[in-house]
């Protein structure tokens, strides 16, 4: 037996009915990530030697799904109790020390509760425990002049036993070798005709094994997700961790209840944020940036004083710093602002990377393109990046303007001071500190010319 040597068990083989989905309990998602992807991340907080996940309904599914996670696959073909789920890994647990039993459908577990546990179990049981207002459900510790007893499970507990509010999250952890004999020796006489788990204080009391609860009073590290509802209230108490959390950073929120992270945001100082943003993945917000109402900010960074105005969409972009961009403004991946940049209303880039001041004010696209300093591209201006097979780049070199209606035909390339005119299709690079026009043909007015009437329907 090797010191310090941990396996983690993590019960997953439920099959969620309460659900209603096909997709497995367990893949179902709080803040952008499955379930059980968060209980593997509590679990490798904790460095073991090995984390086993006993799976079950969707196996193959949940495999594939996480299949880069380093953990162990163990199958549980019949669900017959936690206690026959956990009897599944044994031929996995070698020579570890130290077990740790965490339950696949409980998110917000931290690693942090779980380290006094690990202590606890170094001689004996230790069972992580909550104080419930409501603790119908689940199973009860009953304890004995202070001392816990055993776990009776709501189905077979007693009236008197009913009242107590201390109750077990089933996040247990034993020194390995007690784990298993105690496994060989519970059986499925119960109201459910399972094997329990919990069965185990009761054995380990018997043979005078120190059996210890350590008691959280964060009800929601430890609530397991069975239904849609409790999917919902998970995530929404977790959005509610987050905003908090932003809050004590010194982040202003418009409404702390209105915003959505999914995924690592990092801020600076002197943020605010309206209603109903949303974030994911991997996000970074410098020092003074403001960002408007709904805004869907993912995998970007934006720079110092920049202002992201109402519903703009980043993703995979870095905005330099001082820029204005939006309302309604569309960042697709690969756009790089580099400073002091205003990108307008019903204004698309992607994979583009444009130079200090430079402006793309309104209803234009931007792509596969490299815009210069200074640089003026007016309304309406296309880059016609794809011939239906192929993508081409444009290039915009510094202190060009473009009027508005603009095509940019490429491979292409606007050279440095070049004006264009408005309305212009540009097929052939253009000569620096000249103005380029091309138009299919000049002005014509019609003298005369009488506007189209409505027709009178035939009776
Ligand atoms: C279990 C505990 C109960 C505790 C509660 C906390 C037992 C007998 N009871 O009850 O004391 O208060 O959790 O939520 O342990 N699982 C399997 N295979 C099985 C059965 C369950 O993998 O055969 C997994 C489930 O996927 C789930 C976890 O174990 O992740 C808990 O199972 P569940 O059926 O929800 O247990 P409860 O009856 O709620
Ligand atoms: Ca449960």
């Amino acid at each position: 037996m090797k010191e310090n040597d941990l396996s983690i068990i993590i019960l997953a083989a439920g099959k969620g009915t309460r659900m209603k989905s096909s997709l497995p309990k367990v893949l179902h998602e709080i803040a952008g990530k499955p379930i059980l992807k968060k209980v593997i991340e509590a679990a490798k907080a904790l460095s073991p030697t090995k984390i086993i996940v006993v799976y079950g309904y969707g196996g193959e599914t949940v495999k594939a799904k996480l299949s880069e996670e380093p953990v162990e696959w163990v199958e549980q073909k019949e669900q017959l109790g936690t206690g026959h789920a956990v009897m599944q890994a044994m031929p996995l647990l070698g020579d570890s020390s130290q077990s740790l039993v965490l339950l696949g459908d409980v998110p917000l577990i931290e690693s942090e509760m779980c380290t006094p546990l690990l202590k606890m179990a170094n001689a004996g049981l230790a069972i992580l425990s909550c104080s419930k207002e409501n603790p119908a459900g689940y199973g009860r510790i009953v304890r004995e002049g202070g001392r816990v007893k055993a776990i009776i499970e709501h189905k077979d507990a007693s009236e008197e036993q009913h009242k107590i509010n201390e109750v077990n999250t089933g996040i247990m952890a034993m020194p390995t070798e007690k784990l298993k004999q105690w496994l060989g020796e519970i059986d499925n006489n119960n109201a459910q005709q399972e094997y329990y788990l919990t069965d185990i204080v009761a054995l380990a009391v018997s043979e005078g094994t120190d059996v210890d609860a350590s008691m959280t009073t964060d009800e929601w590290a430890v609530a397991g997700v069975n239904s849609k509802l409790d999917l919902v209230t998970v995530e929404r108490q977790f959005q509610q961790r987050q905003a908090e959390d932003l809050l004590s950073q010194g982040v202003t929120l418009f409404d702390h209840t209105r915003l959505d992270i999914r995924g690592e945001l990092t801020v600076g100082q002197t943020v605010s944020i309206d209603v109903g943003c949303v974030f994911e993945g991997s996000v970074t917000i410098e020092d003074g940036v403001n960002i408007g109402p709904y805004c869907v900010i993912k995998n970007s960074t934006i720079g110092e004083g920049t202002t992201i105005a109402a519903y703009s969409h980043i993703e995979n972009s870095e905005v330099g710093n001082g820029c204005r961009v939006g309302p309604y403004a569309r960042l697709r991946p690969g756009t790089k602002l580099a400073a002091n940049n205003h990108i307008g209303n019903f204004v698309e880039i992607k994979n583009a990377m444009i130079d200090d001041g430079s402006k793309v004010n309104h209803l234009s696209y931007v792509g596969d393109a490299e815009i210069g300093k200074q640089v003026n591209i007016g309304a309406g201006t296309i880059t016609c990046n794809y011939d239906g097979a192929n993508k081409f780049k444009t290039i915009v070199e510094d202190n060009a303007f473009i009027g508005s209606d603009t095509q940019l035909v490429a491979p292409v390339r606007v050279t440095e001071g070049s004006t264009i005119g408005a309305g212009s299709t540009i097929t052939k690079d253009t000569k620096p500190n000249s103005l380029t026009i091309c138009r299919a043909n000049g002005q014509v007015t019609i003298n005369g010319w009488k506007r189209p009437v409505k027709q009178k329907k035939a009776k």
